[in-house]
């Protein structure tokens, strides 16, 4: 997500959640108040606990902007795992530093590193875009360090300009010339095209006449990728997907792909950490599970992105309302979220693997402030939900 198109979607899912409430009444509402109380002590409690007991520390044996350590240094694939990272997400959402236009700047040694790490987390990725040569370090790095690993590659195309889409769409299929398509999970064309181009055009539902008019410029690119793919006689076929703020799937677009991928985010709908678990799988059950499955094409949904931030860059962004911006409210995320949404089988990218220092310089507030890791790639001081998922 980026901070320009946040608003609107926080503005949408607070409405949505309005609209929920409304229906569920107000004693609800006032045990939910009594619960935000209680589950702000337990939360505090817990965490207080957790420090004391789990002996974790902030000396993780990969130590700041080194390299993971490695048993023989010209071999990636012998690095040292680090017995404080799980393998308990289902995915994890990435942008290797260094690939904006126009400074670039990402490199090889920087993206192997992270594929080390991400790969003792999780066996999927999801990538937002393909400029600065991204999809072909990313798939370089998996080769280079043996993990098991799949990439949903990702295309930033965007409504009033063909360039970045044309762009894009010829470095992957580059990348996928030189590295196969063993480790490609997909192609995701669209990151919030929807939400920015409702939020451009005055519109804020997706299935209206504004909606459909936006759909009408995104579902080329998509069979444009498909066509593509269909040209390259690759050894199987690879799924054709978009992403969007989690109230912006409009029907046409979800007719035409594979997959789907939702940004729900508690956080920007003024959700209290206490109930963000809940409501995230709630939120995306009903929004996207449910319309995706009354499709005649069933799209397979997944969360784009859910998380939490550990702080703002300004005290006004400091909390969603009810809650902070904290580092003990990120673990109370993981503990409720991680594992119980593994069990439900529901496929999420955990948002996100590093601070961005980029994010916080362009947008402020809690943008740069989602990851796991800090950004120098040592872990936050939180302790990672320990259910194995492949
Ligand atoms: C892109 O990355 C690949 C993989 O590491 C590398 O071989 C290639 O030289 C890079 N291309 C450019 C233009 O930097
Ligand atoms: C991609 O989409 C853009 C705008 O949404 C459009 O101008 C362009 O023609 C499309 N390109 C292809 C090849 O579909
Ligand atoms: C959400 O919380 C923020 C920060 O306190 C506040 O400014 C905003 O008005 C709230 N939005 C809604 C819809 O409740």
């Amino acid at each position: 997500m980026e901070g320009g198109t946040r608003y609107l979607e926080k503005q949408e899912a607070a409405r949505t959640t309005r609209k929920k409430w409304i229906v569920i009444g107000s004693i609800i509402g006032l045990v939910a108040i009594i619960a935000v109380g209680v589950g702000v002590g337990v939360a505090v409690a817990k965490n207080n606990s957790n420090k004391d007991s789990s002996g974790k520390s902030s000396s993780g044996s990969h130590s700041g902007k080194g390299p993971v350590e490695q048993s023989d240094p010209n071999d990636p694939s012998t690095f040292v795992r680090d017995a404080n990272l799980k393998h308990s997400f289902y995915g994890i959402a990435y942008t290797p530093e260094g690939s904006q236009l126009p400074d670039c700047g990402n490199n090889l040694e920087d993206v192997i590193k992270d594929i080390q790490l991400m790969s003792q987390l999780t066996s999927r990725i999801r990538l937002y875009g393909a400029d600065c040569n991204q999809t072909a370090l990313v798939l370089d790095a998996i080769q280079r360090t043996k993990v098991d690993m799949q990439v949903y590659l990702g295309i930033y195309n965007i409504p009033t300009d063909p360039t970045p889409y044309t762009r894009q769409r010829d470095l992957i299929k580059e990348a996928i010339e030189t590295y196969g398509v063993d480790h490609v999970a997909g192609i995701t064309v669209g990151n919030e095209f929807m939400l920015n181009y409702l939020n451009a055009n005055g519109g804020t539902e997706p299935n209206t006449p504004i909606g459909d008019a936006g759909a009408a410029l995104l579902i080329p690119n998509i069979t444009d990728t498909r066509n593509m793919l269909a040209g390259m006689s690759l050894p199987k076929t690879i799924p054709v997907g978009t992403s969007d703020a989690g109230s912006y799937f409009n029907n046409l677009v979800m007719e035409s792909i594979d997959y789907g991928m939702a940004n729900v985010h508690p956080w920007f709908a003024n959700v209290s950490i206490d109930q963000a678990a809940d409501w995230t799988e709630t939120f995306f059950q009903e929004n996207n599970v449910v319309v995706a499955n009354a499709l005649p094409n069933k799209p397979q949904m997944f969360i784009a992105e859910t998380g939490w931030p550990t702080k703002s860059s300004d005290a006004g962004n400091a909390n969603n309302g009810p809650s902070l911006a904290s580092v003990p409210n990120l673990q109370t995320f993981l503990d409720t979220f991680t594992c119980q949404a593994n069990q439900k089988g529901t496929g999420y990218f955990f948002f996100s693997y590093f601070d961005e220092p980029w994010k916080d310089k362009q947008f402020g507030g809690v943008e740069g402030w989602w990851g796991l890791f800090n950004a120098d790639r040592t872990l936050k001081d939180i302790t990672i939900p320990d259910c194995h998922i492949d």
